[in-house]
């Protein structure tokens, strides 16, 4: 399972990075916003910055929503680095907007999803990820995880190459659901990936091999 972190905040990509378990980045305009990014050309230099750091997917996401304005958006996106990844909502004007990237040899990631049947719809329009918003679901009453077996059910039968990004993590244990429930990617804010890290049997075991080691030093 791929791990991506989901944030504009150049240091929190920095560090993920430097954990060497980074395979790539997503961003969205509400995170855009929340570093204080303005302006379309401060955007742009952003994505560059982001592309140079981080060897990986980066997905950019759109904010036209008819079909016309999301392909001359994505185009200009898609200019910027080989490895950026379109990011379109999940919008009938997105679904065609996706198919014509995929039909020109530009990857997308398929956003705002939140049932299987949009996951359908972004696989046959040949998104590259599809993205369920597990925290939101959760958020609302639902069981996100639940969403992200059936469309892994679905894709595995349909043999659909679309993979699954499992997105809006709130904890850790979204990540440990995810990969066992079969999605390809997460993305996840850097507070719940470096809680993989927390035991407290290990915090323990490591106080007391380091005790025991001064007797020997
Ligand atoms: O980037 C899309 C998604 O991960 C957003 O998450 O936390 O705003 O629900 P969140």
């Amino acid at each position: 399972m791929k791990f991506f972190i989901d944030t504009a905040n150049l240091s929190q990509i920095k560090e993920a990075n430097e954990l060497g378990i980074l395979d790539g980045v997503t961003t969205n305009p509400s995170l855009m916003a929340k570093e204080g990014i303005k302006g379309h050309e401060a955007v742009f230099n952003h994505y560059k910055t982001i592309c140079e750091m981080v060897n990986g997917d980066i997905s950019a996401e759109v904010v036209s929503t008819d079909f016309q304005s999301i392909v001359e958006e994505g185009k200009k996106l898609a200019a910027i680095h080989s490895n950026i990844v379109v990011k379109v909502p999940m919008i009938k004007d997105g679904v065609k907007a996706i198919k014509w990237f995929t039909d020109n040899g530009i990857r997308t990631n398929c956003t705002l999803v939140f049932s299987a049947g949009q996951a359908i719809l972004a696989a046959k329009a040949g998104a590259a990820y599809v993205s369920p918003f597990i925290g939101r679901i959760d958020d609302s009453g639902w069981d996100g995880m639940q969403l992200i077996e059936q469309i892994a059910t679905i894709y595995a039968v349909q043999g659909y190459r679309t993979e699954i990004l499992a997105a809006s993590i709130r904890n850790p244990n979204h990540i440990i659901r995810a990969a066992e429930l079969g999605a390809d990617v997460i993305t996840s804010p850097l507070e719940s990936i470096l809680g993989l890290l927390k035991h407290p049997l290990t915090d323990i075991g490591l106080a007391k091999f380091l005790e025991d080691a001064k007797k020997f030093a």
